[in-house]
């Protein structure tokens, strides 16, 4: 069957078996090699995306489920203020990533971002527990989640002056 659906804000189509992964389609199909797909199974959060502004395993998740819906991945988040809000963030709190996590924290914590826009201790240790890391300590992650906050609370407040 042929799939149609946007991706990083391009609508694309592509041809898929009922028995494809969306992670599959994306690494394989669209070149997209910042998703891993890892455990196969929803539990490492290697290959997180975000669906129609909803952060999920794209490695458990059919193709073809996704017909004219809307996909980022860490290549079309890369391109936003938002991702820059984020990485700065944790970089002055001295968050660790590697190429195996970076996706995962950074569309977690956006997504968190999305909906609260000043999320507590508890709800950001919760959102980025889909991103398992024991490089970074939980109170310095905390602290980068919180310092991406006040970076995009603070742009968002310049530009709508
Ligand atoms: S590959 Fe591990 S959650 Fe998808
Ligand atoms: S920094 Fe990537 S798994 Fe810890």
């Amino acid at each position: 069957m042929t799939l149609s659906f946007i991706l990083n804000g391009e609508d694309v189509s592509a041809r898929v078996r009922s028995v494809d992964r969306l992670s599959d389609l994306l690494r394989e199909h669209f070149g997209l090699l910042g998703l891993q797909s890892d455990c196969r199974g929803g539990r490492c959060g290697r290959c997180l995306i975000m669906l129609g502004g909803r952060l999920v395993p794209s490695c458990i998740l059919p193709a073809f489920r996704i017909r004219g819906m809307e996909v980022v991945t860490i290549e079309g988040f890369s391109q936003t203020d938002e991702y820059q809000d984020i990485v700065a963030g944790f970089k002055s709190a001295g968050v660790e990533t590697c190429g195996f996590c970076d996706s995962a924290k950074i569309l977690a914590t956006a997504t968190l971002l999305e909906r609260r826009t000043r999320p507590t201790n508890a709800e950001i240790l919760e959102q980025l527990s889909v991103a398992p890391c024991r490089c970074t300590d939980p109170e310095t992650l905390v602290h980068g989640v919180q310092a991406a906050a006040e970076r995009r609370a603070r742009r968002l407040y310049h530009r709508a002056r």
